[in-house]
């Protein structure tokens, strides 16, 4: 019996695993303008966002700004999802903005056909999503521009995409420590929330989140679609050591690897890929190398491109 089990176990695993999931998912990661050039540089990503996707199984290819449509075009049909990482970019008008959007828009547009493609946003990401749903500015300024928080709840979390992997003992560590990095000055109010119907009837609010003043949205996720956003940082808890409040804790990491661990696994689920392995090769993050910047950012280590 033992053995039997194990021969339909050797045989089926292969077989299953290549029909049912894409087990090389390649993940965008969107660039953003900075401020200021840095030498001869007009944008960056920083590395934890990398290393966040890397740690869960993913490889990542840079999404450099101000492409063309076309050249986005042809990287969205070669890539499994794309992330949208906190930072300082405009959400109105940038090269972050109009790349979010062209990605936006053909994320919808696949996912409507049946050719599912995730798209994550992490805190300005959040902000982002908010606003090429709605088509709508809709923020509200809070005090929460360093400060770790536990998570509260809605009810609709435990049977959520995102949290039903979770294990119980972490939902609760989440639930009551401060283990989510809030790392912003604007926020999607609840009371905005409940009043903007475009935004109430695409996304799902699994957990909130207070100032001491303004209730807002701290995750949320598309009913239809596999669009999600989180307010906070998970890939900070692991990866970035510069501000005090970051929570490192065992149940702070482990919140990182969740995280990481769904969306990667929504990444597998789109079979997109590079026309050859040359142009998959030349794509990759691996072509660029992260400098060291912990003493002139927020950041430990940066992609400038
Ligand atoms: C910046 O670009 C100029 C002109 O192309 C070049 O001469 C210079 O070496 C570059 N500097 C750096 C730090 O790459
Ligand atoms: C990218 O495009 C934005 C507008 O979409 C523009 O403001 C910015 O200067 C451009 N950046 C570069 C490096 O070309
Ligand atoms: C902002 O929040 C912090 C705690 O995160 C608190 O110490 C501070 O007093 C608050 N500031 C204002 C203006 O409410
Ligand atoms: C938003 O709506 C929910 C559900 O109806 C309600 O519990 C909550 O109090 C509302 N919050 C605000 C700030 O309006």
């Amino acid at each position: 019996m033992t053995l039997l089990s194990f021969c339909v176990f050797l045989l089926c695993l292969p077989f299953y695993s290549s029909a049912s999931t894409n087990d090389r998912p390649i993940i965008g990661v969107l660039a953003q303008d900075l401020r200021k050039p840095v030498e001869n540089y007009t944008s960056y990503i920083a590395a934890s966002y990398v290393k966040f996707l890397e740690s869960a199984g993913a490889r990542v290819v840079p999404v450099m700004i101000n492409k063309t449509a076309e050249e986005y075009k042809l990287l969205f049909n070669s890539i499994n999802g794309i992330l949208y990482p906190g930072g300082s970019a405009s959400i109105v008008s940038s090269g972050y903005q109009r790349a979010a959007k062209i990605f936006y828009e053909m994320a919808i547009e696949a996912n409507k056909k049946g050719n599912y493609f995730p798209v994550w946003g992490t805190c300005l990401g959040f902000e982002q999503l908010t606003l090429l749903t709605t088509g709508r500015l809709l923020l509200t300024r809070t005090n929460t521009t360093a400060v770790a928080l536990p998570l509260d709840f809605t009810d609709e979390a435990k049977d959520s995409r995102i949290f039903k992997g979770f294990p119980a003992e972490l939902m609760e560590d989440l639930a009551s420590e401060p283990l989510t990095d809030n790392s912003h000055k604007w926020s999607v109010s609840m009371l905005t929330y409940n009043t903007t119907e475009e935004l109430k009837n695409f996304y799902k609010v699994l957990s909130t989140n207070t100032d001491g003043d303004t209730e807002f949205v701290s995750t949320m996720e598309a009913y239809d679609y596999p669009i999600y956003g989180t307010q906070w940082h998970p890939e900070k808890n692991a990866f970035e050591w510069k501000k005090p409040h970051y929570p490192h804790s065992p149940s702070a990491i482990k919140t990182t690897f969740y995280t990481a661990d769904f969306f990667v696994n929504e990444a597998k689920k789109n079979r997109h890929r590079f026309e050859s392995n040359e142009d998959e090769s030349k794509a990759l993050i691996y072509n660029y190398s992260p400098v060291y910047t912990a003493s002139r950012s927020v950041f430990q280590q940066i992609y400038y491109f």
